[in-house]
């Protein structure tokens, strides 16, 4: 009897997702490079199972009914090519490959290109929610070519988280669209943590609030409109203690590692020219953090004042919890904002809604938030940016007083809240209908003849001033970066 669905790559991500198909009645064909791995599974974890093991590439695609569903976990890069290289002779045309690791999108878009040259359906999918959301229900956020989704459709959308009934799993779009909209849970992923980061140090170190307290407020905070999975950890890991009884959370390295994808989606806000203050000021509070020798140079060097709070901690603790509130829905927004101009541009024809739908459940950044996003996509499918939206405009507004008194906390205490204070920035900025651009293009046209427009004549038209009486009337071309 031929399986229904095969799985390349048997690290902790891939085992998990095999048992979940399996508890959902579908049978799974296993290979890993190093083969021994396959029968330590088929012996442990898998023992009892209807899994299937194989110990050649050969052996593997011929135990698949066809057409044939290959699902490769594998490292993203070189690794994921050189599978497809030794697949294609094996497999016949109709069959499909999908690349389930964290692959860069514009990766997927050449796969999916060139394996629909030689007659193989390619689906790249995004798969968050990590070990434990592989094994009970993942978000799955898959893309490439259209002609698969209805073979993989039922075993996806089964193994997937279910909210409301609903599956946390649908086609995202062509091409390389599902692992772009998985770049993008991403970077948001990098925002939200350092956004909690930036709430811990100054309730810990601001207000002197130890472990236990700092569980109180978290565990608070997660009964209401701030309850997501982050937030649900982030409680957890201030009640564990180390061996000796105290917070383990204070003994672990102030430097964080990071794999890449939160620097992609800045990379493609900074070349799509969409300001995503957020996700980038998180990406760099990273790299910061990693430079832990030199801060602790620097900290002597340029000792603080150690100013002590002296207010009320239940008002401000209130404030830093709408802070948190606040500058994550403007990260939503910044993150929604470039996926629409991405779809524009790239063409994916991505639906924002059934993205929210999908980041539900399951995955990393699951929150009770993401239906209030669903419903603003629902009411406007084509909404320019989400705080503009009645529910957003709402709850910036309550918000709002909270947000600037704890920037304000972080600047007078010398705390450094970079996410907090640039997304107040973007807010500040976003809703301003005049910013001082027009004296930035005065110094372009002064220094390079680079003209501007004017706001007494018709956008479009430029023009150029000799400044200083000594500069010629010839303009520089005009030019978009
Ligand atoms: C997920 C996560 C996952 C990611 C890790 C590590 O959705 O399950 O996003 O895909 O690999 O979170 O990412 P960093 O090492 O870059 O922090």
């Amino acid at each position: 009897m031929k399986v229904q669905i095969g799985l390349i790559g048997l690290a902790v991500m891939g085992q998990n997702l095999v048992l979940n198909m399996n508890d959902h009645g579908f049978k799974v064909a296993v290979f890993n490079r190093t083969t021994s791995v396959v029968d330590e599974f088929l012996n442990t974890a898998a023992k009892g199972t209807n899994v299937v093991g194989a110990h050649s590439l050969e052996e593997f695609v011929e135990s698949l009914q066809t057409p044939r569903i290959v699902m490769l976990m594998v490292k993203a890069g070189d690794v994921v090519d050189q599978y497809i290289d030794k697949l294609i002779p094996l497999l016949s045309k109709g069959d499909i490959i999908v690349d389930g690791g964290n692959s860069l999108y514009t990766d997927t878009n050449r796969r999916t290109a060139s394996l629909s040259e030689v007659g193989l359906n390619f689906i790249g999918t995004g798969v968050s929610g990590g070990e434990e959301g592989a094994r009970t229900g993942p978000s799955i956020m898959p893309g490439g070519n259209p002609a698969a989704w209805e073979t993989v459709k039922p075993i996806f959308q089964a193994i997937s988280a279910q909210v409301d009934g609903e599956p946390c799993c649908n086609w995202v779009g062509d091409k390389g669209a599902g692992h772009y909209v998985k770049m993008i849970h991403n970077g948001i992923e990098y925002g939200d943590m350092q956004l909690i980061c930036e709430a811990y140090q100054l309730l810990s170190e601001g207000l002197g609030l130890n472990a236990d307290e700092l569980h109180a407020v978290f565990n608070e905070w997660n009964q209401g409109e701030l309850s997501s999975y982050l937030i649900e950890i982030t409680t957890g890991i201030f009640a564990h203690k180390d061996a000796d009884g105290s917070p383990l959370v204070e003994k672990i390295l102030d430097t964080a590692g990071q794999k890449g994808t939160g620097k992609w989606t800045a990379i493609n806000a900074l070349d799509l020219g969409m300001p995503l203050t957020l996700i980038g000021e998180a990406v760099f509070a990273r790299c910061l953090s990693a430079q832990k020798e030199e801060r602790v140079r620097a900290s002597e060097r340029l000792p603080k004042e150690y100013a002590v709070f002296s207010g009320d901690k239940a008002i401000m603790i209130q404030a830093i919890g709408d802070a948190l509130y606040a500058a994550k829905l403007i990260s939503y927004a910044q993150g929604f904002r470039l996926m629409r101009e991405a779809s524009k541009e790239y063409g994916f024809e991505l639906n924002y809604g059934d993205i929210a739908l999908m980041w539900r459940g399951g995955c990393i950044i699951r929150s009770q938030f993401l239906n209030s996003i669903k419903q603003a996509y629902n009411k406007t499918p084509d909404l320019e940016n989400l705080l503009l939206d009645d529910f957003f405009v709402a709850a910036m507004k309550k918000a709002n007083a909270g947000w600037r008194k704890t920037v304000m906390l972080g600047i007078e205490l010398e705390i450094a809240t970079p996410t907090f204070s640039s997304a107040l920035a973007y807010f500040d900025g976003y809703r301003s209908a005049k910013l001082p651009a027009n004296l930035l293009q005065a110094q372009r046209d002064y220094f390079g003849a680079h003209t501007y427009e004017r706001i007494d004549q018709p956008r479009g038209k430029f023009f150029h001033t000799d400044w200083t009486g000594q500069g010629g009337i010839v303009s520089a071309t005009t030019y978009t970066v």
